[in-house]
């Protein structure tokens, strides 16, 4: 006799049947988006060098893998546009209107799409936001402004949801002003509330081209995005969107923050989105490429942290072959 006999954990570990029993998280992969890119400055689909397997879209490009995602079971989506020209106001948005539109009128409401919000890759400097005169602060309250007129737009052109990534100030309350005035209020806003000032933004940045400090002065996004070293501010910007009308709240990066995900959910019983960002996604490639780790299971083990922390949605580069993957699951 050992001194485990009574207490091994082993029965509960020793086949695949009884862990299977045991698990107490599942993955789904109907609680998954897939972020998409749709890029003006091209004419054929695009590989991104700094995302593997992942593609800056043409508008037919985009709708044929939109075509491929829902035949693999992925019916949400995040949008992402890459606009041909750069200013400092005055932005056009008809490009991803007109993305929207012919999105809407192929797949009608067999999909959920999810506009980002944010004015990165539109402006000439790279910030999310308006720049002040003397280009030495990001203006929140004309940016939020901008941001909600673009709203508008966006979810008349057949967004379902609005996804504002930008981080200013009183967002959140603008948007749903606006959204409800003009009849929208059925439309929802999913808010980067927990975002932080994160390097593992980098591969994104380089496909949207919209890394900060273009000819200006400030060269990162920490005067609006939340600092690794407060997780206070960024519980109490989700508590704060919560009020101003957010109807699904997001931590971003994920991993790293995995701690803000639990306290999360603990807190605010809102649907509640982990982003496994791209500079995530991209190590666990790389890793993959190396013959170092196995790439599935490697987002399969990651996604399953998310749940486990608390997260409802995960919004992951890998969603397309979550299905495929999480049915093959050796537990
Ligand atoms: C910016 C935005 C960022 C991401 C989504 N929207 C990055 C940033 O703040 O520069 C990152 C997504 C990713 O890295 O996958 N508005």
């Amino acid at each position: 006799m050992n001194d485990f006999y009574y207490t091994n954990r082993r029965r509960i570990r020793a086949n695949q049947h009884i862990r299977e029993l045991a698990a107490h998280v599942q993955l789904n992969h109907k609680e998954f988006i897939q972020p998409l890119f749709l890029d003006e400055n091209i004419s054929t689909q695009t590989p991104l060098s700094s995302l593997h397997e992942i593609n800056s879209d043409t508008l037919t490009s985009l709708l044929q893998q939109m075509e491929n995602d829902l035949q693999n079971g992925i019916s949400k989506f995040l949008l992402f546009p890459v606009p041909a020209k750069k200013s400092e106001r005055n932005f056009d948005y008809n490009f991803i209107i007109n993305g929207l539109r012919e999105i809407r009128k192929k797949f009608g409401n067999t999909v959920w799409v999810a506009a980002d919000l944010c004015l990165c890759a539109y402006t000439s400097h790279g910030h999310c936001g308006i720049l002040n005169a003397a280009r030495n602060k990001v203006s929140n309250d004309e940016s939020v402004k901008e941001l909600a007129r673009y709203a508008l737009q966006l979810a008349k052109a057949g967004a379902d949801c609005i996804a504002p990534s930008d981080m200013m100030d009183g967002r959140i309350s603008a948007i749903r002003d606006i959204l409800n005035e003009n009849q929208l209020d059925d439309i929802a806003i999913m808010s980067y509330s927990a975002k932080f000032s994160s390097q593992f933004y980098g591969p994104f940045r380089d496909a949207c081209k919209s890394t900060p400090g273009n000819n200006c002065s400030i060269h990162d996004r920490k005067s609006y995005q939340a600092s690794p070293f407060n997780k206070n501010d960024a519980i109490l910007s989700t508590i704060r969107d919560i009020e101003e009308g957010a109807d699904i709240v997001m931590v971003k990066p994920a991993l790293p923050y995995l701690d803000v995900v639990h306290e999360l959910s603990e807190a605010v019983k809102w649907p509640l989105a982990a982003y496994h960002v791209s500079g995530e996604y991209q190590s666990i490639e790389l890793l993959a490429q190396n013959n170092i780790i196995e790439r599935d299971k490697a987002h399969v083990e990651i996604w399953t942290s998310l749940k486990r922390a608390g997260a409802t949605i995960i919004i992951s580069y890998a969603a397309r072959h979550a299905k495929e993957w999480i049915e093959k699951i050796e537990y």
